[in-house]
């Protein structure tokens, strides 16, 4: 079975560009895919330009004025066991953090039954948040990470899940008693995941970060990484100042902290390192030339006060970049909120560069980002992150459907447009869904999400009733 929309779309294309398209035609085939897109095509049109495809006398799908289609968002780093912490312990800094409020949380999940409960509600309100793709840390604990990659594959979402390793520095009710068991562990979940055949879920490498593990566990899932080349791998990097003083304290040997992971193997194009808020220069360096990406999370780089990451600079230099609402350091699992938070990150970098005449000389290094990479970076952006551009990002014919029918209209409770929208025979102009779109970005929230498809499927958002 197959599905034909037409109406308003949103489509990503680069960092610098995007189509707003107010009459699109596309079919979804059953398998997910999008099979064709035809941009401009006027209603009274429309029998015609089907019938030329071989489609008479078929249902479709029409969205209102208001509603607009736009590929669904990636979150490139989020922690699924921290999701019952978001608002609390909001005083500290990572360190902290991590000891009084995150370790303790995390702890729990030794409990299967308790990551039974948990994960369900927790994987849902991701989709609901419209993310299509997340890239999950879930805790040390083999069978509740087990449990997080079946229910993910049950909610039908886009994922890579991964078991933190995590041999020191932590309490002893948290942590691995050795690098053989972290690594056995690792493997075993690595192969249930295979086992589970899903197509959406992944596993993934997830040392914590290089203070939670010693240089032999490291040097191990470096091999690891070798000797698979479809392997991913997640981990933090240099987001707090304390934690990168520790950390070279720790690995003396490394001269920096994207040393340490590239020393051990670990910095390759299937890398995701999240924060990346206080690198040096020779880092930036390494980390273009390896082609790791970086998860951008300012919700949780001001609410942990870490610092601002400097993605211009990282843009300009041709580092892939995505975004990551890092919860419970950030306290929203939208990807709205993270595009908020670049916006005003990216304002507030120009702003302390203008004061110290920083060179503003490439594309994006301290300027503000505009709408366009702000899109982009949620979307395409986190699909290059995850290597998945071949599949997801936006909607293009051969690609995953993978999208969010977003309502900007009044009966979505959250509205952008004004007067006009009981006329459904008003297609609303280029510029006008370039303002929805502007409106949504930057004061949506689940309200205004009313559908969510995962390869072609649909998995959530406000109208989705479980079961139905
Ligand atoms: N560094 C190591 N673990 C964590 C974590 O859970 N959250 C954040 N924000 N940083 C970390
Ligand atoms: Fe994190």
């Amino acid at each position: 079975l197959f599905t034909v929309y037409y109406g308003a779309v949103i489509n990503p294309e680069s960092l610098t560009t995007f189509k707003a398209l107010p009459r699109c035609l596309f079919l979804v085939n059953g398998d997910g895919y999008i099979d064709w897109i035809v941009d401009d095509v006027e209603s009274s049109d429309l029998q015609n330009v089907l019938a030329s495809k071989g489609l008479i006398d078929i249902d479709v799908y029409v969205l209102k004025n208001g509603e607009f289609v736009m590929p669904g968002f990636v979150d490139t780093h989020t922690h699924a066991p921290q999701v019952p912490n978001i608002g609390s312990g909001q005083q500290y800094e990572l360190l902290d953090w991590l000891e009084n409020v995150t370790f303790p949380m995390e702890s729990k999940f030794s409990d299967a039954e308790f990551a039974r409960k948990t994960y369900p509600s927790v994987v849902q309100r991701f989709i609901n948040a419209g993310t299509t793709t997340c890239c999950y840390y879930a805790t040390i604990h083999l069978e509740a990470t087990k449990i997080l990659a079946d229910v993910v594959k049950h909610q039908g979402q886009r994922a890579f899940v991964g078991k933190c390793n995590m041999n020191r520095n932590s309490p002893d009710n948290y942590r691995e008693s050795s690098e053989e068991e972290s690594i056995a562990a690792t493997k075993e979940l690595i192969a249930y995941i295979q086992s589970i055949d899903s197509d959406l879920v992944h596993p993934i490498l997830t040392p914590r970060f290089a203070i939670s593990c010693t240089s032999p566990l490291l040097s191990s899932l470096g091999d690891m990484l070798k000797s698979d080349p479809n392997l991913a791998i997640q981990t933090h990097i240099s987001e707090n100042q304390n934690e990168v003083k520790l950390t070279l304290e720790l690995f003396s040997e490394s001269t920096t902290y994207a040393g340490v992971y590239d020393d051990h193997g670990l910095l390759t194009e299937r890398m995701i390192l999240a924060h990346a808020v206080h690198l040096g220069e020779s880092e930036l360096q390494l980390i273009a030339v390896r082609k790791a990406g970086i998860s951008h999370c300012p919700t949780s780089n001001f609410n942990l006060r870490s610092g601002m990451a400097k993605v211009g600079e990282m843009l300009d230099r041709g580092i892939k970049v995505g975004l990551g609402t890092d919860v419970s350091g950030g306290y929203s699992p939208s990807i709205l909120t993270a595009v908020q938070h670049t916006s005003i990150c990216s304002k507030m970098v120009a702003n302390h560069s203008m004061h110290q005449s920083s060179s503003s000389n490439g594309t994006f290094a301290n300027k503000q980002l505009p709408m366009t990479t702000l899109l982009y970076l949620a979307t395409m952006g986190g699909a290059e992150v995850c290597n998945l551009s071949h599949k997801i990002g936006n909607l293009q014919p051969g690609k995953s459907f993978d999208a969010l029918i977003v309502s900007v209209r009044h009966d979505a409770g959250n509205p952008a447009v004004w007067g006009f929208e009981d006329d459904f025979e008003h297609v609303p102009t280029k510029e006008e869904l370039e303002g929805f779109l502007e409106r949504f970005l930057f004061c949506g929230d689940d309200r205004n999400i009313s559908k969510v498809f995962v390869q072609g499927r649909l998995v959530g958002g406000k109208s989705f009733v479980k079961g139905a």
